[in-house]
């Protein structure tokens, strides 16, 4: 039985730090601009935490634009409303990184079924990947938003196997982000591991994923021999 593989969508296919050049034009400090993309990035995935948490769903880009706010605030670099707003348009239209599409037609034809699956709402996500060049190479996008609960919810990745309709051993996530990795491990799904970047950890809970690769290109080779 082939596997059915659901990608995580920012900082997997798509490049969040993308935003760094634009933050490097708008911030009152240039220098901080490499701080400030970090920190929004923490701050937007604590927010979809506490949200969760608080059984108080709001859209992701509503985490996303109040974790811009309080990150300016906390930076002090004085964004004007209008800058906030290209910002948020700037987030919507993230390129894709490099290895996605090749790593993706490589996978789809070998037959097997690619999904993204993420925070964002299908919306977001389908403009999101067309604007990138990823929607067509993928079957369909699954967001949390249909069950208003967000990544590490079990709940989300029960609705990403209902969805599938593929039992769970043979149902791959693959992210960058360990806690999604952990999530999808956790609900009984297998796991991909993407380490983006050669010395980012992985949260020491005692598990690991199925797998660890550097790039999707990497993960389709393996996963197809
Ligand atoms: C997503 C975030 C968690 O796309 O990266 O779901």
């Amino acid at each position: 039985m082939q596997p059915v593989l659901a990608f995580d969508v920012y900082g997997t296919l798509i490049d969040t730090q993308g935003v760094t050049v634009e933050l490097e034009r708008r911030l009152s400090d240039a220098t901080k601009a490499g701080e400030f993309a970090k920190r929004w990035r923490e701050k937007q995935l604590e927010y979809s935490f506490r949200h969760g948490l608080m059984g108080a769903y709001v859209p992701f880009s509503e985490c996303t634009r109040e974790a811009l706010v309080f990150t300016d605030r906390a930076l002090q670099t004085g964004l004007s409303d209008n800058n906030q707003d290209h910002l948020m348009a700037v987030y919507a239209e993230l390129p894709a990184f490099p290895d996605v599409v090749p790593a993706l037609d490589q996978l789809r034809d070998a037959g097997i079924r690619c999904v993204a699956f993420s925070n964002g709402t299908q919306e977001a996500v389908t403009k999101l990947l067309t604007r990138a060049g990823v929607e067509s190479h993928i079957d369909a996008v699954i967001s949390v938003d249909d069950v208003k609960r967000f990544k590490p919810d079990p709940a989300v990745y029960a609705y990403l196997r209902t969805r599938l309709e593929v039992r769970p051993e043979h149902t791959w996530l693959i992210s960058s982000n360990p806690f999604d990795v952990i999530g999808a491990t956790h609900a009984g799904l297998r796991s991909a591991w993407v380490r983006r970047h050669p010395d980012a950890p992985f949260d020491p809970w005692g598990g690991e994923p199925d797998m660890t690769v550097a790039d999707l290109e990497t993960f389709a080779d393996r996963i197809i021999k």
